[in-house]
Order: C-alpha cells, then structure tokens, then sequence
C-alpha cells in the first residue's frame, strides 16, 4: 500500500466519523516562544485542550509535518530517527475520550487497514486501569497483550509545562525472529527492535504548571499521533522508514549521483540515510521559511545541511543537498503548496550555504583526519579548527566520536571564552594568519584593471567555483560595512562571474564561477567590477554619510555612528542616541540630507595623518582602529569622515534620499534604513501606488486616509462590542419572546425582539424557516413591525393587510407587498392587544363565507 493511499484512508476513516479534517501548521509553531519547531500534531489545537479557544469543531484529524532536534547525531546511525516526518493524528476537543479513542485506533488498525490483530499490542500507564477496561470490553486484544508501564513510556507531555495525560501505546510485532529471545520481551523491549512502537494514544487531562503540579483541564481530550513513515514500513512489510516510497526516493537520488549502492556496505548506509533525511529536513525547513543562520532555528538549518556535506563528501557525491530538492519535492509537494512554490528559492539558499561552507569543510575534514589518525586531536586543535577554518564543533565532535575518539569539551569551551575576552579587549584588529601577500586594491579611481592571477584554488565539491587571487584588482571586498563589488574575470578563452570578495589577511579573495577555459595562476587577467551595482552601492554609502552629518547637526555631537550596512538597494544607519527621534527631528534630518544632495556638493579625498585628520573635524569611529595615515572623504566642507569605502563624486549622484523612521536595534542604538537613486525612486512608485489603490478601497484622498482608517478601526471596535453583547444576549435565551396562536388552520407567530429596525425581517425568516406552508411571523422591535407571509399563503394573507390590521389597534403606520410587510411607529404597550385583533382578522378573512 503507498503512503499516498495510506494518507487518503486515514483520513476518510476520521472523516466518517465526523471529524473536520484540518491542514498541516507550519513547522515553525505559532504565537508559541516556548518551543523551537512544531514537534507533535497536537501544538497548533494547544489552545483548545486549554480552554483558550473555541475549536472550529469538537473533532479533527491531521496529518502534521514534524520536525524533532533532540537526536540529530542518531539519524542515519540508527533505523528510526528522522528529523523531519509526518504524523496522522485524530484530535477531541472535549468530545470524546478513552472510550472511543481505543476502539477507533484498533479498529483502523486492523480492519481499516488489514494489519493482522496477532501483531498488535498495547502498553498503558501503570495507574490507568480505565484503559485496561477499555481495550478488554471494546476491542479483541487478549489481555496479556496489554502491558503495564510507568511515566516514561505512558505518560505524554507537550513540554515542561501544558497539556499532559497518560497514554497508550500500540505496538506491532515483527515476529520473534528479530527478538531477543528473553521469557520477557516485549513492547518497549530493551534489548531487540522486536516491537515497534505505532501509534500513540495520549488522554489530556491535565495542565502542569512549570513547580511540575497537574491540575485537570477544563475538558479532558485526546491527542494522538502516529508516523506515516513508520506505518508505511508496517503496511510494507518493510524493516525500516527508509525503504518507504516517501524516503528511499531520496535515497535512490544519491545512488544515482554516486553510483553506490545501498545495503552493500554500512559506512555508505549511514551516509545515504543522513541525507536521505537532511534533505527532507533541510528543504522542508527552508520552505517553513527558514534561512540558515547561526542561531536558534537557522542553525539547526545549517547544521543540517554542513552535516549532510561532510556525508556527500564521504560517499564521494560532487554535490549537497541543494541537488535533491526535485526529489523532495516529487514526495512531499503534492501535499504541501509551500514546497511546490519555492523550488527555486530553496535550491538557492542551499547552494548559497553550500558554496559557503565547501572551502571549510575541504581544508576542515582533511585536517581532522589527519589528526584523528595520528592520536594527536586535542581541544586546541578542535578550536583552531573552529576559529580559522570555520569548522563547527559539533562536526569536530561528531567525526572523532564516529572514530572511537572524544573531544575535551569543557578545554575548547574555556579557549572559546579565552578567544571572546581577547577579542573585546582588541576590537577592530586583525587576528587572523597572514601568510598571502597583499592584494593592491586599486578601484576608488578605475573600476577596471590588467591583473595576473597568483593564486587560483578550486572550492572544494563545487565544480565550476573558484577562489582567485590577483595582484591588483579594482574589486572593493567587503569591509567597513560596504558590500563587497560584482563583476567579472577575463582571460584568454576562460571567464568567470565575481560573486563574493573578501580579505584574506591583506589579499583579496575573489570567488568566482568559471565557464571556458579554467585559470592558472600566472596568467594575465583583464578584471571588470559591474559598474551599475558599484554606482549604486557609492550613492548608499555617501548617503550614510549626509545621514550621519545631518544627525549630530539636529541631534548634537553625541549621536555618533555604532555601524552601517551598505548595499546596492539600501542602506542601514545605526548610531547611539537614548530615545526615539520626534517626527519633527526626523523631518529636520531628512530635509537637511536632501538639501545637501540638492547643493550638489564636491567629493574630496585626501590621505593625512590622523592626528591632523581628527583635528581637521573629520568624524572617527570611536571603537575602530586606525593606522598612521588615514583616508578623509569630505562633501563640501560639510561632512567629513575618516573612511575606506567608495563614493560618488558629487552628491547630486543620489537624487533624492529616503530616510526611514528609527527604531530601537540595541540599549541605546537607534537604526535607520536609508534608500538613495533608483532605489529611493522604486520606493516612491511603490507608495504612490499603494496609496493609490488605498484610497480607492476606502474611497478617500489621500491626506484624509489616516483619518478614514482610525474611523474603520473605530467601527470594527464598535462592531466587536456589539458582537460580545450579542453573544451574551444569545448565551441568556436570545432576547426573542414568542407567542404562538393557531386561527383557521393558520400558525401566527408573535415575536417581541431586542432589535433594530432593519433587523426583524432576518427574525421573521429565521421564524419560518422549516415551518409549514402555512404560517405567518409577525415580529415587534420598539416600535417597529416585520411580518412574513409563507409564500404559499402569502396571495390569500397579503402582508400588507396584515400590517394595517396591526398598526390600526396598534398606532402608527406601514404598508407591504406580497409575502412582506414592514411598518413603524407603533406603540409596544398595545402590541398585545393588536395580535390578538390581527387573529379577528384572519379568522374574518379566511373564514369560508
Ligand atoms: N502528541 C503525541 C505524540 O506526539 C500524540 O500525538 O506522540
């Protein structure tokens, strides 16, 4: 059976029995800071088992992606851990318990898909004799198939603290021939993989508090969960997740790449079943919207993916998982839209990190090898490693222990500690090995040159990617907050695209894509920087620069720069200053930058020393450390700063700069975003027509859209009011008095409402819903009247007469046509005395004369 059709059954089997069949949330769990990933199918319905929320319906079934950390060095070591898989789950909100929970979960099990009952069993909580009732009167377990457990097996918990219950287990038995043999095995066996756990049944009960004290939910619920890999490798008869259609795809892909094979030798396996799983992992990750970073959930990311290179690498696979996004997306995105829609970004950001890591991980694994080999792998080692190579710890770790090895790890944290104090003491200097000789960055004046190569290093895995240095080169590497520059390499029948440069000590590393002939070191290359994204990256960073001035000028002195960030398309100012600008200072700031741009003023160079520099006024960075001689970049006579980066000639290259609200980025640093050229002109068309198109939704001009928005706001709070008051109302008996009477053969409903106007007809069709051809709903509100006439009768009982009738004795005035009536200004102290004269007059009127 394939997990597709698995899927299907699963959930018609829950439908069928009225539950409200929900989509997977995402694996980055809402509104929920407690928790890293959504780890069960029950975190996005915690609310519900709380009493938080109301759920859409008392009963659902999911299937829920699942992404679990806590054994990211298991997988591939053993058969079952997966990082990312999904779970089939039917929920009760306060619906139904034990009683039914058990009975469908065996009856799914076994008749809806056919797994033989003699290979099932059940654990339970040691004091949960309900559940043993249960399973021996509903279902056909023997009862020695029932085991007892404590807290460990058969209790559940969403964390710490929340939703807890006991549970019970079902397990299925592969047969005595995988057991161990013992008088005692079974479920949760510690000794074989006899059983395997299926399924896992978990009775909400109880709330725990973070002391660890349980105190019972306002409803008990149920919550279970079971792996879809797991019940594919059961329908299957297959040992283990990895030979299901929704993982052994992934690992035929890496076959494919490698011409290995799986199941030959178990050094390949453990690779095959890494990335097996890390592509799953990593890819779904990332279309969660996940990016790799060095923290919190990016770095789980990155860690997945650095650990899946050092697998491919192992099988000798040219490349990461960035290859095998099709063929996750041929299993998983006919269930998940988000994969399906991101393809592209996916492969890019894991190419993106890969490109990133492979210089590392090259120089990282043969060094660690090497000295794994030799006994001589010591904490100062795993930290060099770590510090100059870029090589993770954990990686370091993982590999030595994979060798039979171990890592001191309390040394190399008390080096890393060592390393953060020296470096806060020597902020700014340069620590790193020096041993290239320096690159000549000639490219504040050209933004071309005739360099020769002098050294050129493939990156490691990636074919087509080389690290190229140059004697001189007119490429800016990214320093002092300005990106590095693009462009591109030309050599006699070879080329390559810039894509990243950096220093390397004093040299410059150009990382480029090579097509054509490849490179040598030696040969004469023409280097090229792109000069549209070098222009626009100049305007960006002047424009910091009149932003800075413009500051301290509004400000005072003490708002001094703590960082920049200069980019092609914007650009970010952060400096020390204790509260929020006012919207007037930000006015005076932005008008003064802008002004300056308009006065189109003079870029000057000059190179002086640096205490002639600082006495010239020019702004230096207090935390940054100069040489002797340092670069003054001035506008007019107006800014002047001591800086190493590119700048346009006169400011009235930028146009018109953008300067962005600020906003708090740390205890007393403000940031602000800055655009300039065709950036600051993208935005205004931006705004315009997003203004445009607003003012045309709220029919309003422009200047009076802040207005027309707090007017809406003012009404859905109004709105919201009424609605709670409604609720109450509805909660208390609904505010509808009735009266019903019965005249020749005719059913006449009185209402008496606590409504508007506009809001009885709604009433009066409510009354006849349902009702029989022959009835008629006369519905009072204040002092206004709604009646409805059937339609069948409505051409012998014309409303309208029956509203004269009624306002006649009642006072006031309305009138109708057909089956409707409407009328008001009655007065309410005679509305019983009306019906009962509207009674005299039907029975007149329909009375056979
Ligand atoms: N929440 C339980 C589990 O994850 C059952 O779904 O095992």
């Amino acid at each position: 059976m394939t997990s597709a059709e698995i899927r299907q059954r699963f959930l018609n089997f829950f439908k069928e029995r009225d539950h409200k069949v929900l989509p997977s949330s995402s694996l980055i769990p809402f509104g929920d800071p407690t928790l890293l990933f959504t780890g069960a199918g029950m975190v996005q319905f915690k609310p519900y088992f709380l009493g938080q929320a109301i759920p859409p319906h008392p009963r659902a079934a999911t299937i829920q992606k699942v992404f679990r950390t806590g054994d990211i060095e298991e997988v591939g070591q053993t058969l079952r851990h997966l990082t990312f898989f999904e779970m089939l789950g039917n929920f009760s909100f306060g619906d139904y318990f034990k009683e039914k929970a058990i009975p469908y979960a065996y009856e799914l099990l076994t008749e809806g898909l056919g797994i033989e009952k003699a290979r099932l069993w059940a654990g339970i909580h040691n004091d949960d004799a309900d559940s043993f009732a249960i399973w021996t009167r509903t279902t056909d377990l023997p009862p020695d198939r029932i085991r007892r457990f404590g807290d460990e097996y058969n209790f559940w918990a969403a964390g710490p603290t929340g939703p807890c219950g006991y549970d019970s287990e079902i397990h299925y038995d592969w047969g005595p021939e995988y057991g161990c043999g013992r008088d005692d095995c079974g479920p949760n066996c510690e000794h074989c993989e006899r059983f395997l756990e299926v399924w896992n049944l978990v009775f909400m009960e109880w709330d725990r508090d973070p002391s660890g004290k349980r105190t019972p939910l306002p409803k008990t619920g149920i919550d279970t969960g079971m792996g879809l890999e797991r019940l594919t490798s059961i329908m299957n008869r297959k040992r283990t997740v990895f030979e299901t259609d929704l993982l052994r795809p992934l690992i035929g892909h890496w076959e494919e790449l490698t011409g290995r094979h799986y199941q030959t030798d178990d050094r390949t396996d453990v690779s095959l079943r890494v990335l097996a799983d890390h592509s799953r992992g990593a890819v779904m990750l990332l279309a969660d919207g996940v990016n790799p970073s060095n923290e919190g959930r990016g770095y789980v990311l990155r860690r997945l993916i650095r650990r899946a290179m050092v697998h491919a690498r192992r099988i000798e696979a040219t490349q990461g998982l960035s290859s095998s996004v099709p063929a996750v997306a041929e299993v998983l995105a006919t269930y998940y839209p988000e994969l399906g829609s991101n393809i592209q970004r996916i492969s890019d950001t894991l190419k993106a990190e890969e490109d990133r890591f492979a210089i590392a991980l090259r120089q990282g694994m043969e060094r660690l090898e090497g000295l794994i080999e030799r006994g001589s792998l010591n904490a100062a080692e795993v930290f060099y490693l770590h510090d100059t190579l870029g090589f993770p710890i954990e990686l370091s770790a993982e590999l030595a222990k994979e060798r039979g090895t171990g890592i001191d790890m309390p040394a190399v944290s008390a080096l890393m500690e060592e390393q953060r104090s020296k470096s806060r003491s020597s902020a700014g200097s340069f620590s790193g090995p020096v041993s290239r000789t320096a690159t000549r960055f000639v490219g504040y004046d050209q933004l071309e040159s005739d360099s020769r190569a002098t050294e050129v290093f493939p990156v490691a895995d990636t074919p087509g990617l080389l690290d190229v240095f140059l004697d001189v080169t007119p490429f800016y590497a990214e320093k002092g907050g300005q990106i590095f520059d693009t462009g591109w390499l030309t050599w006699e029948g070879g080329r390559a695209e810039v894509a990243d440069v950096q220093y390397q000590g004093e040299a410059i590393r150009h990382r480029a894509r090579v097509s054509g002939r490849g490179l040598d070191p030696g040969t004469a290359v023409h280097a090229t920087v792109d000069p549209a994204r070098r222009a626009a990256i100049a305007r960006h960073h002047s424009a910091t620069h009149l932003l800075h001035r413009a500051l301290r000028d509004v400000l005072g002195e003490a708002a001094t720069q703590a960082g920049s960030a200069v980019n092609p398309d914007h650009a970010t100012f952060d400096f020390r200053f204790g509260r929020a600008l006012t919207g007037e200072e930000l006015d005076r700031v932005s008008r003064r930058v802008n002004e300056k741009i308009r006065s189109n003023l003079e870029r000057q160079v000059s190179q002086l020393p640096l205490k002639a520099a600082i006495e010239s006024g020019a702004v230096a960075l207090f935390d940054e450390k100069y040489g002797e001689t340092v670069r003054v970049v001035s506008f007019g006579d107006w800014a002047r700063e001591l800086c190493g980066g590119t700048h346009v000639e006169r400011t009235g290259e930028l146009g018109l700069a953008l300067v962005g609200p600020d906003r708090s980025v740390a205890a007393g640093v403000r940031r602000i975003e800055l655009h300039a050229g065709e950036s600051s002109e993208a935005m205004l068309r931006t705004y315009d027509r997003t203004l445009t198109q607003l003012g045309e939704l709220l029919r309003s001009g422009v200047a009076d859209l802040p207005a027309r928005v707090e007017s809406l706001q003012a009404e859905v709070k109004r709105l919201q009011k009424e609605i709670g008051l409604l609720r109450q109302r509805i909660a208390a008996g609904g505010g509808v008095e009735t009266t019903e009477v019965e005249v020749e053969g005719i059913r006449l409903i009185l209402q008496r409402v606590d409504a508007g106007p506009q809001e009885l007809l709604g009433f009066a069709d409510h009354a006849l819903q349902g009702a029989n051809g022959s009835t008629v709903a006369i519905v009072v509100g204040g002092r206004s009247l709604a009646i409805k006439v059937a339609a069948p009768l409505a051409d012998r009982l014309p409303a309208g007469a029956l509203v004269q009738a009624f306002h006649a004795v009642a006072g006031g005035k309305g009138g109708g046509r057909g089956p409707v009536g409407q009328g008001g200004g009655l007065d309410p102290r005679r509305v019983e005395e009306a019906f009962q004269s509207l009674q005299s007059f039907v029975r007149e009127h329909l009375r056979p004369s």
